[in-house]
């Protein structure tokens, strides 16, 4: 089955098509930091604007890459939520344009639900080796479940037991901010340059850094919590870079204080405490995981856009190799917001007969 997919949840325009869940045939991002780097975040009247510009040469652009005309295409496919509501309906929108126009069925897809997909996605170069291999994992039953999910992205950071790609629930999730959220909040304090998730990863993994020079706090919640927090670990930093404030709120210093080097190690040293943070929950869930399935953790599936982050990639690896589970951790593209992950996980939606009609609305909240 192939499906062409639409993303346009936040400010990365993307189409995508994809056979049978796994081959990624083609994946086309438009992001547009350009747009929003002024304003250091994402504005959503103009991402919405954006979107309109470029959906419709995106998915040109995707089908024309993946060598499929529209007659080919079986279904297609849309993230229709969480996310900003201007920019979710115009995907939304030019989805049930082009299913109705096409005669095609059309399938809704929950963006954070499909973060956790793009760890299985084809990572071949070859499209027929990805094939091959995709071919021999539906042959040989899938063996990722029952799995453990992390979603890390700029809106959610949350974990998930996975019976299969249909039965989910949510074990733990943020109280405050999301992962990504705080290490842009994490960027702003320190004067890193808008994207401040990367940025801030490419100065704390720049040569030389330290992540001991300052001791930040590795957020626990109470000793059986879940669940993930991070605006503590903003305000100790905001404090370490500032010092305390006074009683009128003001404060003595601030990031244009520090020299280059205390700058990259405040750097390294949230990304220490931010990325044990997560570290830490996932080990209570493995510790008691017979609470949550009487069959063993057989994967650790993870998405969204800091899983792009080095030193966790680096971590959840060495999770996953002391625990003796498989770690599918999305290539660096398929970490942020693309299209290809919601083919692949349409086609799970369908076969579980999940399909979407014309009625699809485009939802700002998550379903998980
Ligand atoms: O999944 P995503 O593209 O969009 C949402 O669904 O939210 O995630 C975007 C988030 C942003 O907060 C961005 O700063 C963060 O992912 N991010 C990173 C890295 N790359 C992207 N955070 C830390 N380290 C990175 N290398
Ligand atoms: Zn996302």
């Amino acid at each position: 089955m192939t499906i062409l997919a639409l993303e346009s949840s936040c400010d990365e325009t993307a189409a995508a098509v994809v056979r049978d869940g796994r081959v990624v045939l083609s994946s086309v991002i438009a992001s547009q930091h350009e747009l929003h780097e002024e304003y250091a975040g994402v504005v959503p009247e103009l991402a919405s604007r954006a979107h309109v510009e470029r959906m419709l040469p995106i998915v040109r652009a995707a089908l024309e890459e993946a060598g499929v005309g529209l007659g080919l295409v079986d279904a297609i496919a849309v993230g229709h939520r969480p996310g900003l509501i201007g920019s979710l309906l115009v995907g939304v929108s030019a989805a049930k344009a082009l299913a109705w126009s096409l005669g095609k069925p059309l399938i809704g897809v929950d963006h954070v639900h499909a973060h956790l997909y793009a760890g299985v996605l084809g990572q071949c170069d070859e499209v027929e080796e990805a094939y091959a291999t995709a071919s021999a994992v539906a042959r040989t039953g899938d063996p990722l479940f029952p799995a453990l999910g992390l979603v890390v992205s700029g809106g959610h950071t949350s974990m998930y037991l996975l019976r299969s790609w249909i039965d989910l629930t949510r074990v733990g999730a943020t109280i405050d901010d999301a992962m990504g959220e705080a290490y842009d909040k994490a960027a702003t304090i320190l004067g890193v340059p808008y994207p401040g998730g990367p940025n801030l990863d490419r100065l704390a993994s720049s040569a030389g850094a330290s992540d001991r020079v300052i001791d930040l706090p590795i957020s626990r919640l109470s000793p059986t919590s879940l669940d993930f927090s991070f605006s503590g670990l903003k305000t100790a930093l905001l404090y370490a870079v500032r010092g305390l404030p006074s009683a009128k709120g003001e404060y003595a210093r601030d990031a244009t204080q520090l020299s280059p080097e205390q700058r990259r190690d405040f750097a390294a040293a949230f990304q220490r405490a931010a990325c044990k943070a997560v570290i830490l929950k996932l080990e209570r869930v493995l510790d008691r995981w017979s609470e949550f399935s009487s069959e063993p953790c057989r994967s650790l599936l993870t998405g969204g856009g800091v899983t792009a982050n080095s030193r966790l990639r680096a971590e959840l690896q060495a999770l996953a190799d002391r625990r003796g589970i498989a770690l599918r951790l999305p290539p660096l593209a398929w970490c942020v917001d693309n299209a290809a992950m919601i083919g692949g996980l349409a086609y799970e939606l369908q076969r579980a007969g999940k399909w979407s009609d014309l009625s699809l609305q485009a939802v700002p909240t998550t379903s998980l």
